[in-house]
């Protein structure tokens, strides 16, 4: 099945007949980045060929998304909705029994009635709150080198306190970025900057047998990263030499500092030769370093697949995937066409 259908009154019981409808429902902190969500949940369940209902039950909830899944992998769904990032909550329309009382906390105004079926709505999963807890960076176990150089357990780095030293990528980005760089496919990864480690840990927590790599010119933050599971680097990105290392994805949030864009730039040009033919590139930035960033990606000849606006507490963020290969940005295209066209 393609990643999208467009469902009619004709043809709506030949889906129910294979697939069951899963309905995502987005966090409330990331509610307005309906359109990154929905390319997050199409990675995430790779494997599984989800595909994305462009015209979808339950359209006067803000907030929810909605996906045909094949009812042979139902319980194989809550191994992969663990790792969503901007999804939290998940349900399922019984369309079979569409006289049982609704039991989620989805409150529609209409008439529970797609395509001409009745249905009704049931829980499906739920992510664990006490898992987000304890992996938000106010919470999590890092090591770091302290000014006496010794090497301490800390709980809650948030950073050194400097501008360009801010290290604390929420839980549900860090998710979303290793969702975009599809984690059922790649081998390797590296975070080029990656301080308090959001990413590397997510990168572990979504698939332990991706081999991870960072690189910081921090040293303090070393024991931490290596705790992650990480094979680290203390250097400067923009120069590193890691001779025949290949990666199928670069992911990362940049330093937002203005006097960072130049290591940044260099960054991805250095990483240009370390990167796979089918390698991806995951980016979070400022929306101040767009335009700049956008001509250093032009300058290499990579393919932008998405760049996506994200609200994140009051600081605008842009999420950008790009490819090399001309070949899968093509594959690509069409997806991406229909979920632009998506409010
Ligand atoms: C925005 S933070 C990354 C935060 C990380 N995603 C997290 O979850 O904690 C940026 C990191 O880039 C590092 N950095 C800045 N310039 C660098 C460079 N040229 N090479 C390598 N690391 C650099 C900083 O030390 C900082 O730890």
């Amino acid at each position: 099945m393609k990643k999208y259908v467009k469902v009619t009154v004709q043809d709506v019981d030949d889906y129910l007949e294979k697939y069951f409808v899963l309905v995502c429902s987005l966090r409330n902190s990331r509610k307005k980045a309906k359109k990154l969500a929905i390319v997050e949940v199409l990675c995430c369940l790779l494997p599984l060929k989800a595909s994305f209902i462009v015209n979808g039950p339950l359209g006067d909830v803000k907030g929810l998304i909605s996906f045909f899944v094949l009812k042979e992998y139902k319980d194989l769904l809550p191994s992969y909705l663990k790792n969503l990032g901007y999804c939290n909550r998940f349900y399922e329309l019984d369309f079979e029994n569409p006289e049982l009382e609704s039991t989620s906390d989805i409150h529609s105004i209409n008439t529970l009635i797609w395509k001409k079926r009745k249905f009704s709505i049931q829980p499906f999963y739920k992510q664990s709150e006490e898992v987000y807890i304890k992996q938000s960076p106010h919470n999590r176990h890092f090591r770091i080198i302290g000014y006496d150089n010794e090497v301490k357990d800390v709980y809650g780095y948030r950073g050194d306190g400097s501008e360009k030293g801010r290290r604390a990528l929420p839980v549900e980005d860090a998710r979303c970025l290793v969702n975009l760089a599809l984690p059922s496919k790649i081998n390797t990864m590296i975070d080029p900057f990656a301080g308090g480690g959001g990413i590397i840990y997510q990168a572990k927590y979504i698939n332990e047998n991706i081999e991870v790599f960072s690189i910081d010119i921090d040293k303090s933050i070393e024991p931490g990263l290596v705790l992650y599971g990480s094979k680290h680097y203390v250097a400067n990105s923009a120069d590193i030499n890691l001779d025949t290392h290949v990666f199928d994805a670069v992911i990362t949030e940049v330093p937002f500092t203005p006097d960072a864009l130049d290591d940044i730039c260099n960054t991805l040009k250095n990483f240009d030769s370390y990167l796979s033919p089918h390698g991806r590139v995951v980016i979070m930035l400022s929306k101040q370093q767009v335009e700049v960033i956008k001509k250093c990606i032009k300058e290499l000849n990579w393919y932008t697949v998405l760049s996506s606006l994200v609200n994140r507490r009051g600081m605008p963020v842009v999420v950008k995937v790009c490819v090399k290969s001309p070949k899968i940005y093509e594959q690509a295209k069409e997806i991406i066409k229909v979920i632009k066209g998506i409010y």
